[in-house]
């Protein structure tokens, strides 16, 4: 999908037909994650290349909410595409279409519908048309800025990898190093003091960061929410191992796990936020469910923010200015209110409608999910 390029400003269809953009806004929603900055730099420098002028959006759509935006230049991307983080600032809770105005007499949080605020504002800069940096949060109120009128371009960022109509997103392939190299140190002190040790990580309902991690690492447990556990079937796994004369295992556990017929560990509940649910303490729940039952000493570690942060894998590099650019040949091409994917190896775009609100789950004939029985690893499930 490449088109000729027009001597100054984006041609689009989609806006306003037969005029030409001359304005763009960007911003970065939802929990960050390494290579945000990537997309940034690559959509800021191919937009200026092509005569088009970019607003920084600040700490996603909360910037629309308090008019905070600024310009952004060449030089204020140049030598970004190695730093963690975004430089524009993300919220995971701002939300123009519930936004928390107060609380009621109950405690609760009264919302109010600022979506018509942020689309004059949006006029009032004269942007044409958002790219929208973010997860399944950020692209369902991109979604509601659509209906209002404002077009925009998803690029697909999280951790998580669960964003659905791609195959992979930005961040992923950093955060599945760092949990790896964090269990492969766990893994040399289980062995030194014959323990079971359960690292938790990240992934809020989907399972694909603890699946890679624990392949990667070959962790001898996995468990992730899509595949619900029984303790027993995890200590299966380890007294086979320890009958085989290993006296040592590695769980690696994903937050989002479950035992069969039980709930998910909820953390925390942030009520401002849009997903209010913040799970954690599952990889403790198991570790002494283990001792208790094994007799075997059993530790957990619950790698949290550290698999989000620093500077982003090359992988990760790659993605992100592969996505940015193809953000901006959308934008080129007059296309908008589409999601630029990953499918099969490609990169390509799909409705942004479609990505609004849904989970892209771990399915249970998954290959990876085969190739790790086929090494012995144990899913702790029947
Ligand atoms: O979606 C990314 C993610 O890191 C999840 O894996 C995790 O459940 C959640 O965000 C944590 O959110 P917060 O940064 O608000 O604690």
């Amino acid at each position: 999908m490449t088109t000729p390029n027009p001597p100054a400003g984006i041609s689009s269809t989609a806006s306003s037909p037969g005029t030409s953009i001359k304005r763009i806004g960007v911003l970065t929603g939802g929990g960050d994650c390494p290579g945000l900055n990537a997309v940034i730099r690559a959509v800021t420098k191919d937009a200026i290349s092509h005569g088009v002028s970019v607003i920084g959006i600040e700490d996603g759509f909360a910037g629309l909410l308090e008019r905070r935006t600024r310009p952004l230049s060449t030089d204020d991307v140049s030598g970004i595409l190695t730093t963690g983080g975004t430089i524009l600032g993300s919220s995971n809770k701002a939300d123009p279409a519930a936004h928390v105005i107060g609380r009621d007499a109950e405690g609760k949080p009264i919302h109010e519908n600022r979506i018509a605020d942020c689309v004059a504002y949006v006029k009032e800069l004269g942007i044409a048309a958002l790219v929208v940096i973010g997860g399944d949060g950020t692209m369902t109120v991109a979604s509601q800025f659509v209906e209002a009128g404002v077009p925009c371009v998803g690029v697909p960022k999280t951790i998580d990898n669960d964003l659905y109509g791609t195959d992979l997103t930005f961040g992923f392939q950093t955060a599945v190093g760092i949990a790896t190299e964090a269990i492969d140190r766990v893994h040399t002190t289980a062995a030194s003091h014959h323990r079971v040790m359960v690292v938790e990580v990240m992934g809020r309902n989907a399972g694909w960061l603890a699946l890679h991690a624990g392949v990667a690492s070959g962790s001898d447990v996995i468990l992730i929410p899509e595949m619900p556990f029984t303790v027993d079937k995890v200590c299966d796994a380890i007294t086979r191992r320890l009958a085989a004369g290993r006296k040592y295992s590695v769980i690696c556990c994903s937050e989002g796990a479950a035992p069969l017929g039980g709930e998910q560990i909820v953390d925390r509940v942030d009520d401002t936020s849009p997903d209010p649910i913040r799970l954690g303490g599952v990889g403790k729940w198991v570790a002494d469910r283990v001792q208790d039952k094994l007799g075997i000493d059993s530790r957990h570690v619950v790698l949290g923010h550290v698999q989000r942060g620093g500077t982003p894998a090359a992988t990760d590099r790659v993605l992100a200015t592969l996505f940015g650019d193809h953000a901006i040949e959308m934008l080129k091409a007059g296309i908008t209110n589409r999601l630029v994917v990953m499918q099969q190896g490609r990169v390509t775009d799909a409705p942004l409608s479609e990505a609004a609100g849904k989970q892209r789950l771990v399915p249970a004939d998954h290959p990876l999910v085969a190739a790790a029985r086929s090494v012995n690893t144990s899913f702790g499930v029947l």
